[in-house]
């Protein structure tokens, strides 16, 4: 990076504050003045300015994971496998999973360093997330007004809402939730007489699970799709 765009990163300056900042001279890289605008400097060297070091903000990661089956959504291993060993060793330093998807549970999680833009995405009632529930018993109009007008779940004072639910065949629908909590979707389809046999999780805050990613593939989040959660 060079250095004027470091010192705007780093200071909170206009690039052409920076640039003038370096002219003047107050500016030192590794102990030396520099008063080059375009010398090159990267996270980790010391950049003093009137001798105070400046440091980068930290930059912070955004991934989506086709979650397979079988592993925890948790970054402690507890003796299951967890979704963090679908993520390469030097990406998980501060990476966390954006809320939990069931040990069954399939397809998109997010995963993130950035705790701030989690707990957007985690507040109920802001985020629509959309499952494809696979059931044992065929889906019938009742259980899907059922759930579009709430069912009371077992153990719970709260009813379980969809905002919509699509029939995809018998079998098969396409339920959208706008919370996270503990096994809603199974609970709420249990709530309606019915049982789910696969679970898995296509979109979540309009972004969607990238159909290029097969089971257990990851990928960097575009800046668009970050955005797309508002601040
Ligand atoms: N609802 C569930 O029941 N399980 C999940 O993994 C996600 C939503």
């Amino acid at each position: 990076m060079r250095l004027d765009k470091y010192l705007a990163a780093a200071a909170g300056l206009t690039r052409s504050q920076a640039r003038r900042i370096v002219h003047s001279g107050r500016v030192f890289v590794a102990g030396a003045r520099q008063k080059d605008i375009g010398a090159p400097c990267q996270p980790g060297d010391e950049v003093l300015l009137d001798g105070e070091l400046l440091v980068l903000p930290a930059k912070h990661r955004y991934y989506m994971l086709n979650k397979p089956a079988g592993l925890i959504t948790s970054t402690q291993e507890g003796g299951y496998g967890t979704v963090m060993s679908c993520m390469p060793d030097k990406l998980r330093e501060g990476l966390m999973p954006v809320g939990r998807l069931d040990k069954e549970t399939t397809g998109l999680l997010l995963l993130t360093t950035d705790g701030a833009w989690s707990q957007r995405l985690r507040k109920p009632g802001v985020h629509g997330k959309v499952y494809r529930v696979t059931l044992d018993q065929p889906c019938t109009e009742a259980m899907r007004q059922a759930w579009l007008m709430g069912v009371v779940l077992h153990g719970d004072e709260h009813p379980g809402r969809a905002l919509s639910v699509e029939c995809l065949s018998s079998h098969e629908v396409r339920m959208t939730v706008d919370e996270g909590r503990y096994h809603l979707v199974r609970r709420m389809c249990a709530a309606a007489g019915n049982h789910v046999k696969a679970l898995h999780r296509e979109q979540v805050a309009g972004i969607g699970l990238d159909a290029a990613l097969s089971v257990g593939e990851w990928r960097e989040l575009s800046e668009a799709e970050v955005q797309a959660v508002g601040s």
